[in-house]
């Protein structure tokens, strides 16, 4: 067991550790003569032009890159994309033609409710690329394409590199989507993946220093009975994604809200000392959420902020900020995830949880 973790005390921490070599691996060979090279997704380029509607279907963490996926999807290639749980997908109507495109998303390939989803859309005419860890599951054999993550076997029931394999792979996706589609020129596309390609060594940053101001951070949720996760944008797809961390490993309560939506409720939560963790990343909606933990600092929360390295004045509100490198907004998850992992491991050991083998949670979900 000890040999098997690395050297470090548990999985969760040697798996989030590894998120540099999971990003270069996944990106590995992308790039070919200056095109994107995604070979498996079993699509010709004229098939791909047709897609008008996208669903990307996951549970769990899967489903919150999804989210990150929407904007990116949306974003460059303007093709309207839904993110739907699995779950809830399989058991409605959704209207899908034959230039649906449906992307499953799931670490495992096995999700029981992912795979009801993908016979489903098939059988009502969808393309479907499966975005998995598992080579061979039954994800990757019942899609008609897929991209495999390249994180390796993800022992700890939270999942963290897992994510980030899948975000990166979906905006691989999504930045061939923008190209096919005539949005995205030759040129852009490198420039994009050479700044993916950057994240490798910006995420080490990020473990390399951010470690200390995580811990006490961590100190400041560790009694609390409730947290509060808030962002805009990427920030609030995130946020879900740090909440559900938060909740899994640690066994805190804790929900996510986009920033904007906290004056419809979530603000009555707030008392002296609440937590409330943002992530406020330089992006085009900084100020509007910088104004909305404004509100939160004036009812005494306790704000720990997810912030932009050279972003002083965030200081000034926030209790305990964690720092990550400038990346532009579309990459901010790969690197702002990874302080709400530290955050969620720490408070979880400091409340004396199984950060490996939380209670009542499995690491895949074959049955309904
Ligand atoms: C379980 C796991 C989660 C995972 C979810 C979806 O709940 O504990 O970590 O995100 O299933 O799993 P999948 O393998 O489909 O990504």
């Amino acid at each position: 067991d000890a040999a098997e973790k690395g050297g470090y005390p548990d999985f969760m921490l040697k798996e989030i550790y590894e998120q540099p070599r999971v990003v270069r691996d996944t990106l590995a060979g992308r790039l070919a003569g200056g095109a994107l090279a995604i070979d498996e997704l079993g699509l010709t380029l004229e098939e791909l032009n047709l897609i008008d509607r996208v669903y990307v279907i996951a549970c769990g963490t899967s489903y919150h890159a999804g989210l990150v996926a929407k904007n990116l999807i949306e974003g460059w290639a303007r093709i309207p994309c839904e993110v739907e749980a699995a779950s809830e997908f399989r058991y409605r109507n959704p209207i899908i033609t034959t230039s649906t495109l449906v992307v499953a998303v799931s670490q495992s390939g096995e999700t029981a409710d992912t795979l009801a989803a993908i016979r489903d859309a098939r059988i009502k005419g969808a393309k479907v690329f499966g975005i998995t860890n598992v080579v061979g599951s039954p994800v990757a054999r019942e899609s008609d394409g897929v991209i495999y993550t390249k994180a390796n076997k993800e022992v700890a029931v939270a999942s963290t590199k897992s994510f980030i394999g899948q975000v990166v792979s979906l905006t691989l996706l999504a930045m061939l989507l923008g190209q096919v589609k005539g949005r995205l020129s030759q040129a852009q596309v490198r420039l994009l993946f050479r700044e993916l390609g950057d994240t490798v060594q910006q995420i080490q940053r990020i473990l390399d220093q951010q470690r200390p101001a995580i811990h006490d951070a961590a100190l400041a949720c560790k009694d609390a009975s409730s947290a509060l996760f808030v962002g805009r944008g990427m920030g609030a797809a995130i946020s879900y994604e740090g909440a559900l961390k938060l909740k899994e490993v640690s066994y805190l309560h804790a929900e996510a809200y986009a920033a904007g939506e906290m004056k419809h409720g979530p603000i009555a939560l707030i008392e002296p000392g609440f937590p409330v963790i943002a992530v406020a990343t330089k992006s085009p909606t900084y100020d509007k959420t910088v104004s909305n933990l404004k509100e939160c600092e004036a009812r005494g929360a306790s704000l720990i902020v997810v912030a932009t390295e050279g972003d002083k004045d965030i200081c000034a509100i926030a209790d305990h900020v964690i720092y990550v490198p400038a990346v532009r907004d579309a990459f901010s998850p790969i690197t702002a995830t990874v302080p709400l992992q530290l955050l969620a491991r720490e408070v979880a050991l400091l409340r004396g949880c199984d950060v490996d083998q939380p209670r009542n949670l499995a690491k895949s979900v074959t049955v309904e």
